[in-house]
């Protein structure tokens, strides 16, 4: 028995290939599932280039279960994100952070025959997360790398209810982050780089919101606790190192070429503290997803058809700053 599906790949032209991948029989706790939808997250664009197939935000259903999953069984809704497997012995995986695992199979590095840009995958039932019930999955799919990332940056590092958060950048992670961040109980101002996001920024739960383009200088701002930065490129750091609170914490979460030139001296003087964060391991995705459901925090979002012709207008929409605030891609039911 194989399993024969259809992948979406980047190509050197920047144009979507459809392919056609096959899989063996299922062995351990491999999982075989059908893709029902996937959030199209900045980082695909790095990808759009690359002979591999695209897409790390997939929920679908699962068809059928290896001889050795317990947890998952045909018919249950299931979500994934950014990583696949990992190691389960070393350090990292002992202490629950397997996204530092040196063995870890991630977007991009590992698996590249396979995404959420697809008809179906297989992937193993131990990095698969249920989909809450009250979740729909367009709501879901965007959760599980765009949410993870910023669920993560807020919890692993005991954000406190107290803490002003800021937000830079009001995309895709960063529209999640307001919601997540105000449901805390955080006070929560927003970066963007004009006015034209600052209403919904604001029913999302912002309660300050500055628009950034050609600014200079920020005046006027209380203190920040936390930064989140979620642009598709780095920020001028000298904008916003003077509105951080002493002892503040800048998490830059953008993918970015280049180093990270922050002003020595500022950073220093204030005792600021800089945490690089990637997606979330899997204790806090779960808690991320339970939270989310809990207070019904989704995204807004814009539909697509999984297809050559859907992707690539999702991927261009998000290029040019034309998707608010997530592109979602479907199969055809
Ligand atoms: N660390 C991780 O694990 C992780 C995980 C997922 C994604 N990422 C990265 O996080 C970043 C955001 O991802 P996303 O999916 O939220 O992307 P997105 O939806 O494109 O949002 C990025 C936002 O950045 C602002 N922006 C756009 N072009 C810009 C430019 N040239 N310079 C500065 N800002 C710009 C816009 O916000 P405004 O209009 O509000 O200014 C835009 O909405 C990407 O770099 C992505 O690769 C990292
Ligand atoms: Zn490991
Ligand atoms: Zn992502």
């Amino acid at each position: 028995m194989t399993y024969s599906y259809t992948v979406y790949k980047g190509s050197e032209s920047g144009a979507i290939k459809k392919a056609t991948n096959t899989k063996p029989e299922l062995t351990g706790d491999q999982v075989f599932l059908r893709v029902t939808a996937s959030g199209l997250c900045g980082t695909d664009i790095h990808y759009r280039k690359a002979d591999m197939a695209l897409g790390h935000e997939g929920v679908g259903i699962v068809e059928e279960t290896g001889p050795a999953c317990t947890l998952l069984k045909k018919g249950d809704r299931v979500g994934w994100g950014y990583e696949h497997d990992s190691c389960a012995h070393c350090e990292q995986c002992l202490k629950g952070t397997e996204t530092y695992c040196a063995e870890r199979k991630m977007y991009g590095y590992a698996d590249a025959d396979q995404g959420s840009f697809a008809t179906h995958g297989v992937w193993r039932e131990a990095f698969l997360f249920k989909t809450p019930d009250n979740l729909p999955d367009e709501a879901a799919a965007p959760l599980q790398c765009g949410g993870a990332t910023v669920f993560n940056a807020l919890h692993m590092y005991n954000t406190q209810p107290t803490d002003r958060i800021g937000i830079v950048g009001v995309g895709g992670l960063g529209h999640l982050a307001i919601q997540f961040a105000a449901k805390m109980g955080c006070d929560v101002v927003v970066f963007s780089g004009t006015d034209s996001k600052k209403d919904e920024a604001k029913r999302l739960g912002a309660s300050e919101f500055y628009a950034t383009k050609g600014v200079k200088e920020l005046k006027d701002v209380k203190p920040i606790n936390r930064l989140l930065v979620t642009t598709s490129a780095q920020p001028d750091w000298n904008l916003y190192l003077p509105v951080m609170a002493p002892g503040g914490t800048i998490f830059p979460l953008s993918v970015a070429e280049g180093d990270f030139a922050i002003p020595y001296m500022g950073l220093l003087a204030q005792g600021l503290t800089v945490q690089g964060s990637i997606v979330a391991p899997r204790f806090i995705h779960k808690r991320m997803l339970e939270f989310a459901a809990h207070h019904q925090i989704k995204p807004i979002t814009q539909h697509y058809e999984m297809s050559e012709e859907g992707i690539e207008k999702a991927m261009n929409d998000l290029e040019e700053g034309n998707v608010r605030y997530r592109a979602v891609l479907f199969n055809k039911a």
